[in-house]
């Protein structure tokens, strides 16, 4: 394990979820948890990735100013799964998102909801962007309910968008502004996971 000492030093007692650089893991863990069925089949493309094309997309990936990508973790040391920005387009700031967990053991948690919130305060506080944009397959919907919890809308239906396993898939848009995160949805999911502005204040986003 090649933990920076000073994100650990940094890490006392709860926290509401932490966001650690992709740099803090090996690269094999995510290519490991990108290929489980679970997630590989919710994805726009589901073959196997080989090491080599991992290795491509790592690289590109640190290259790119358009794309965040963190692992996510509870205490800072387990790491759990994945959640990223792309398309982050500050001239009309806006962005998309998507999220996916690596322990499939720690889903339905409640987990992934905290990396929602931590997301959607990220975006509008912290990069004070205006919208904040997701795409799903339209089959997928435990994952469109867990972005409509929160507050994202429907904001199109694409047709026979995705061509995988020999036939097509629809996607679905969805969409949250700052706006409405900040006046309407905030404090109603404040309450529904039951978290207070002290513990969400104890996030860690490293950047
Ligand atoms: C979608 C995902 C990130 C949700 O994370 P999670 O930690 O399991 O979600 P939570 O425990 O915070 O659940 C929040 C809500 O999401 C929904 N949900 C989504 N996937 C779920 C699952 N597999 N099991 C249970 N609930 C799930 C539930 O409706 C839940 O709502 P509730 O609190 O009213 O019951 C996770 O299930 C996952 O990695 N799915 C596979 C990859 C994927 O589909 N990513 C999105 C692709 S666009």
């Amino acid at each position: 394990m090649s933990y920076d000492t000073n994100i650990i030093e940094g890490i006392k007692g709860e926290s509401l979820i932490i966001f650690l650089p992709i740099s803090e893991v090996d690269p094999e863990l995510i290519r490991t948890w990108r290929n489980q069925d679970e997630i590989r089949n919710n994805m726009y493309t589901n073959h196997i990735i080989s090491p080599e094309e991992h290795l491509a997309w790592y690289q590109k990936i640190s290259r790119d100013p358009s794309v965040r990508y963190w692992i996510f973790s509870d205490d800072g040391i387990k790491k759990i799964g994945l959640v990223y920005l792309y398309d982050i387009d500050l001239k009309n700031r806006r962005a998309f998102w998507g999220i996916y967990m690596g322990d499939l053991r720690l889903q339905g948690k409640g987990i992934g909801s905290r990396v929602e919130f931590a997301i959607l305060d990220y975006v509008f506080f912290d990069l004070n962007l205006n919208k904040l944009n997701c795409e799903v397959l339209a089959f997928n919907k435990p994952a469109i309910r867990f972005y409509k919890k929160f507050g994202f809308a429907e904001e199109g239906y694409f047709k026979q968008h995705i061509f995988r396993d020999n036939r097509y898939y629809d996607v679905i848009r969805l969409a949250v502004l700052k706006d409405d995160w900040v006046n309407k949805h905030r404090e109603r999911i404040k309450k529904v996971m039951g978290i207070t502005e002290e513990e969400i204040a104890r996030k860690k986003i490293y950047v």
